[in-house]
């Protein structure tokens, strides 16, 4: 291994999910195993302008596994997208004597990586944490497994009221671009229909579903609807558009929101959390820069930043055939 850094940032940035904790924990403590010094900043990007930086010894991270959020919080930095709030942020990594970054996000924090590499020639590596898993390079990112599990706990909760009640409820999910989360937990939670951006399914079409399913002899449904759907409806038009044109329905809308990304991460988050971290801090010192890290055919590998952000992470077209069968 180079001898060349000694010592490690590690920040979290954009949307916190549950694993980031995890995560930071995986690369305190991959850093104190190799005599690496590891500082943590606050609030993203912003806390690394403000040098708001603090040493992370492996007692640091003590009892936060299990816990959701980021003890490192978080932020989207609009002064990081300037070269002068960049010039900032470098001076205070300067003045620290960090060597390398860490970046814990999604795509946004990855494009602010890589900027800040190409400016300055500064070491970084990224670590997939959003619930919406639409990173290209890893099959999941952080927090996304705990955010299925949550979401199909609650659509458990919601079909109880709509069986009792022989309701139609449209349940909307997270997931500001991509369907995973929607396409997922809707399979997972037995949903009627699956609203999900990369698929237009058309107004037309679900009514005919939701004809079908009447006619068959449902008493209640669930439609899961990604809050990016492209359908051109919101979910509270598409609850009125429903009941004009089928008035037989009751319908209701429950927006699931923020709960979502919350919550104590699952034990694949936490592993999944722990295996990137560890890599990520390894890599670094192998002199590797600009990749992130990811999970692929179960084996922990690493993607261009650049790939990472611009590829696409697509939805699996024999999932939304599945979907298709399951609401015979
Ligand atoms: O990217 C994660 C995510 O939770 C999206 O699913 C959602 O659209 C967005 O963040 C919400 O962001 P905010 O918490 O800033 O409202």
């Amino acid at each position: 291994m180079s001898v060349q850094i000694k010592k490690i940032g590690v920040l979290t940035s954009g949307g916190d999910s549950p694993g980031m904790n995890a995560a930071i924990r995986a690369v305190v403590r991959t850093c104190a195993y190799h005599n690496i010094v590891c500082m943590g900043i606050y609030r993203g990007f912003e806390g690394m302008i403000e040098g708001d930086i603090l040493e992370m010894g492996p007692r640091f991270v003590k009892n936060i596994v299990n816990k959701g959020g980021t003890i490192l919080k978080s932020a989207r930095s609009k002064e990081f997208m300037t070269a002068e709030g960049r010039a900032k942020a470098y001076e205070e990594l300067k003045k620290n004597d960090i060597d390398a970054l860490v970046i814990i996000g999604g795509d946004g924090s990855f494009t602010g990586g890589m900027v800040f590499n190409k400016e300055y020639n500064f070491p970084v590596i990224g670590i997939p944490g959003t619930i919406d898993n639409d990173i290209y390079g890893t099959s999941f990112t952080l927090g996304y497994d705990t955010a299925l599990n949550t979401v199909v706990d609650a659509i458990d909760k919601i079909r109880d009221t709509a069986n009792s009640h022989n309701r139609l409820f449209f349940v909307e999910v997270m997931g500001r671009d991509a369907g995973h989360i929607a396409l997922n937990a809707g399979i997972g939670a037995g949903a009627e229909e699956i609203l999900i951006p990369e698929e237009d399914l058309g107004l037309e079409r679900l009514l005919e579903s939701l004809r079908r399913s009447k006619v068959s002899g449902k008493s209640s449904s669930i439609v899961v609807v990604s809050e990016g759907d492209k359908i051109g409806k919101n979910v509270f038009e598409l609850k009125d558009y429903v009941e004009e044109n089928m008035p037989e329905y009751d319908v209701r809308v429950s927006v699931l929101g923020h709960m979502q990304r919350g919550g104590s991460p699952s034990c694949f988050d936490r592993v999944l959390a722990s295996r990137l971290g560890v890599k990520a801090v390894e890599s670094l010192l192998e002199g590797k820069t600009n990749y992130m890290v990811g999970l692929v055919s179960d084996k922990v590998v690493l993607t261009p930043l650049e790939q990472a952000v611009k590829g696409q992470s697509k939805i699996d077209e024999e999932l939304v055939r599945v979907s298709d069968i399951m609401s015979t």
